[in-house]
């Protein structure tokens, strides 16, 4: 320790909350990796904890309606866990996941018109960890990635941490303007920059609300085979759809070519707390993923993928996911009603025809970081701010709110408080003599 530095000591005396906060936080700045002083939060997780406070309405998280999951078969699952499988759910298991479980996750990609083999596929943390293996596993520091702008907040902290450039590609109804995108290779292919992958979520988007056409679909897997660039496909909400047919995945367009790595997770199909998702790839793909799960965490619980197993072998998901769908319908249509009744008349926002939430976008003198501080505080409502699912800025009057979570007369007073709110801002900026 050099003589300038703060002394390390604990403060004599204190109690232990007070022994383990350091008299002086900014030790660790300089001591900090640099990939560490640049990680960015994800906007929603900094506001989860928001959940755990009973007076605020929160229509920030993509939070599913776990209330839904029926008790008897909870208790049904849960009981054969312990009476068939009590040893080895408590045991670890391999890094890949339960071959079980592989097996019925490639029943569900068979649904959608996928076809996967239970070794091209690796059970991970959640859908969040197959993107972060995703990114850990192509990105080296400055190398860019393409995404859609605005993005899913929680990729953020992974294309920090593994220092990405990362390049918004505008996004409209119909998805992410692949036109923009190929126009953007082309312009860094002058520059001798090849892409290292473009990361879409193509199905009900998060935070934009909105699906890719057919005609997109098919544009951008042409645009990966001819640039040979890898597209991660990220797909928690494929089957969370209230309105239209669906359409094939980018894996199924690629026909097994290997640009496509396709991602998904049980958190919107079943329930986010079991943390299972999964990763299906080509085999050198998932080998490196493979090593960089191991690194991570050896293997997902096994007591969660057991779980998932035993409630696959019983019940029907597709049962259950009608039913969710059913209750979030109704959701989407309170929050669209309440919007239309709440909002401004210069505010636009999108009609998700499936997905947890409608991206909203207010005239632009609204910073909506700002507005989300006076919505917290004299509203006791919250929501994301747009600038959480951008990384170069953007964003600033937009935000996302989501409908899955509280009930309808919650999101209607929800949103309710979200417009006394802007109202407010717009009064404001009024008397400071600004037009709106
Ligand atoms: C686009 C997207 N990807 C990944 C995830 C992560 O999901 P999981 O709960 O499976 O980690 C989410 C969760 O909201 C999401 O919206």
């Amino acid at each position: 320790m050099t003589e300038n530095e703060p002394s390390m000591e604990p403060v004599k005396g204190a109690n232990t909350a007070d022994r383990l906060a350091p008299r002086d936080p900014a030790r660790y700045d300089r001591r900090f990796a640099a990939r560490a002083a640049g990680i960015k939060s994800s906007a929603m997780r900094d506001l989860m904890s928001l959940t755990e406070r009973p007076e605020i309405i929160t229509l920030a998280g993509g939070l599913p309606d776990t209330d839904s999951f029926p008790q008897e078969v909870f208790d049904e699952v849960w009981h054969a866990i312990g009476r068939d499988h009590r040893a080895s759910a408590l045991q670890y298991g391999p890094t890949e996941g339960l071959l079980e479980l592989r097996e019925m996750i490639c029943g569900i990609m068979a649904e959608g018109g996928a076809v996967a083999q239970p070794d091209g596929i690796i059970v991970t943390a959640g859908g969040q960890q197959a993107i972060d293996l995703s990114v850990r596993t192509f990105v080296d520091p400055g190398d860019v990635v393409l995404a859609e702008g605005p993005t899913y907040p929680g990729a953020v902290p992974s294309f920090s941490t593994y220092e990405a450039r990362v390049l918004h590609i505008p996004l409209d109804d119909d998805g992410m303007r692949v036109d923009l995108l190929e126009e953007r290779i082309e312009e860094l292919a002058a520059e001798e920059i090849r892409p290292k992958l473009i990361y879409t979520i193509p199905n009900f988007h998060n935070p934009g609300g909105v699906t890719m056409s057919l005609e997109r679909r098919r544009r951008l897997v042409r645009i990966a085979h001819e640039h040979e660039i890898l597209v991660v496909e990220d797909n928690p909400y494929g089957q969370i759809r209230f309105e239209g047919e669906p359409l094939p995945t980018l894996w199924e367009l690629d026909a097994g070519a290997g640009w496509v790595i396709h991602l998904s997770t049980f958190s919107k199909i079943l329930a986010p707390g079991l943390r299972v998702g999964w990763a299906a790839a080509p085999a050198p793909v998932l080998r490196k993923m493979n090593l960089g799960k191991q690194a991570a965490d050896l293997g997902t619980g096994t007591m969660n993928q057991r779980f998932i197993v035993e409630y696959l072998r019983r019940f029907d998901w597709r049962e259950h996911v009608a039913r969710l769908n059913g209750i979030y319908r109704s959701r989407r249509d309170a929050m669209l009603r309440a919007l239309e009744e709440e909002f401004p008349a210069d505010a636009h926002w999108t009609r998700p025809r499936g997905g947890l939430f409608v991206w909203a976008t207010l005239p632009n003198y609204i910073d909506t970081t700002e507005l989300l501080a006076r919505a917290i505080e004299r509203h006791q409502v919250a929501f994301v701010p747009g600038r959480g699912a951008f990384l170069d800025g953007r964003g600033r009057n937009s935000l996302r709110i989501n409908y899955s979570y509280a009930n309808e007369a919650t999101i209607s007073e929800g949103v309710e408080r979200i417009g006394a709110a802007i109202d407010e801002m717009v009064e404001l900026q009024k008397l400071l003599g600004g037009g709106t």
